[in-house]
């Protein structure tokens, strides 16, 4: 098998550093790699597999030789060296939303819809970090009893706005509780014993970009109808890691609390932590640093026919965002698609 020349763009980021980190734990074969970030923060040293690398400023030159990157630098960045990359021969793995939506990328979750990969043409997009977490939970439930429509709201962590906004939750927590003032930058109100309801900006239709690639992304990644009826309500809250969504399905076919369970259990990357008689449901504190998605509170619907809620929790930098990265780059490489 032919192993690649691996490329990691934006490696000094929350999500850079946690794909370096999986990299590393997962052992992904590779032939050479390489860091890049910033004019910034070129020049800077980072470690991996216990040796020493300096970071180098991801310049379209910086792709000559690369066959696969795994890019966490932010839309404007990825539009601009995405293309770059792939006329240099690469498949670029994309974390931002720039080409989410695109026809002619594909939008995959590892495990879900694997087989869409094959239709790249140079560039694979991870989808939102809210989006991603559904998927897994979703696939084996849409699989048996098909969704009609379904409400979403989410409990987001800090974490999935950058290292930024971890400083800022951090930094007007201490300023409260010190009684000082504090003006928060990267959030519009302050984020400390606080939740705000509003991630990214407003579209026309008075919801969040944030809720309407939940809406958009889960129909292109579970190649549901296109007039599916899918409403997300996406919310900031004081949380370091770990978003949680509380979820209410319908679907087409009758679908017990039982049989739900029953197919979480046996899903792949799902783990179903749920026994409300001794309080056990999964909160962000038992996801943080972990691969599965955490499922609890399943139980019929009070609104929707063949209806189920429930809750789910996950590491939004892992499966939200670095996990799924790499696994995808796994994948490129089981099925030599580089
Ligand atoms: N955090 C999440 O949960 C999450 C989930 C899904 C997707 N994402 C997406 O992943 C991307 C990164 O998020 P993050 O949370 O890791 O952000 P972050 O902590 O702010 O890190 C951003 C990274 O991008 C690099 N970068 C910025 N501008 C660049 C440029 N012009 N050229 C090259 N590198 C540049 C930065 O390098 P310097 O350090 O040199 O500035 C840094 O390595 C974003 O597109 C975000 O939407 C994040």
């Amino acid at each position: 098998m032919r192993k690649p020349n691996i490329a990691v763009l934006g490696a000094t980021g929350v999500v850079g550093r946690e794909i370096l980190k999986i990299l590393s734990e997962d052992k992904v074969p590779y032939n050479e790699i390489k860091f890049l970030a910033s004019s910034k923060s070129a020049g800077k040293k980072t470690k991996f597999d216990g040796k020493d690398y300096t970071i180098i400023e991801a310049t379209p030159e910086a792709f000559e030789g690369v066959n696969i990157v795994l890019a966490s630098a932010g839309g404007s960045t990825s539009l601009k060296l995405a293309p770059e990359a792939v006329k240099r021969g690469a498949v670029y793995i994309d974390n931002s939303s720039a080409f989410r939506m695109d026809k002619d990328v594909p939008l995959v979750i590892a495990g879900v819809n694997d087989d869409d990969l094959k239709k790249h043409h140079g560039i694979i997009a991870n989808p939102n970090c809210s989006t991603s977490q559904l998927m897994l939970v979703l696939k084996p439930l849409h699989d048996y009893a098909k969704i009609k429509r379904m409400v979403v709201s989410t409990y987001q962590a800090v974490s999935g706005a950058g290292l930024a906004a971890i400083n800022e939750l951090r930094q007007n927590t201490i300023a409260e509780n010190e009684g000082k003032s504090f003006e928060n930058v990267k959030f519009k109100k302050p984020i400390a014993y606080n939740v705000i309801p509003q991630i990214d900006v407003f579209c026309d239709n008075g919801y969040t970009k944030e809720e309407m690639k939940v809406t958009n992304e889960t129909k292109k990644i579970l190649h549901l109808d296109d007039d599916t009826r899918i409403a997300c309500t996406a919310v900031r809250v004081p949380v370091f890691h770990g978003h949680s969504e509380a979820v209410n399905i319908e679907f087409e076919k009758e679908i017990t609390p039982e049989k739900a369970r029953e197919i979480l259990e046996n899903a792949w990357g799902v783990e179903v932590v749920d026994d409300i008689e001794n309080y056990v449901y999964p909160t962000p504190r038992d996801a943080a640093g972990k691969n599965p998605v955490y499922v609890g509170r399943i139980r019929k619907d009070l609104v929707f026919d063949n209806g189920i809620a429930l809750w789910c929790v996950a590491d939004n930098i892992r499966i939200g965002a670095a996990l799924n990265t790499v696994r995808l780059a796994e994948k490129v490489i089981e099925m030599q698609l580089f």
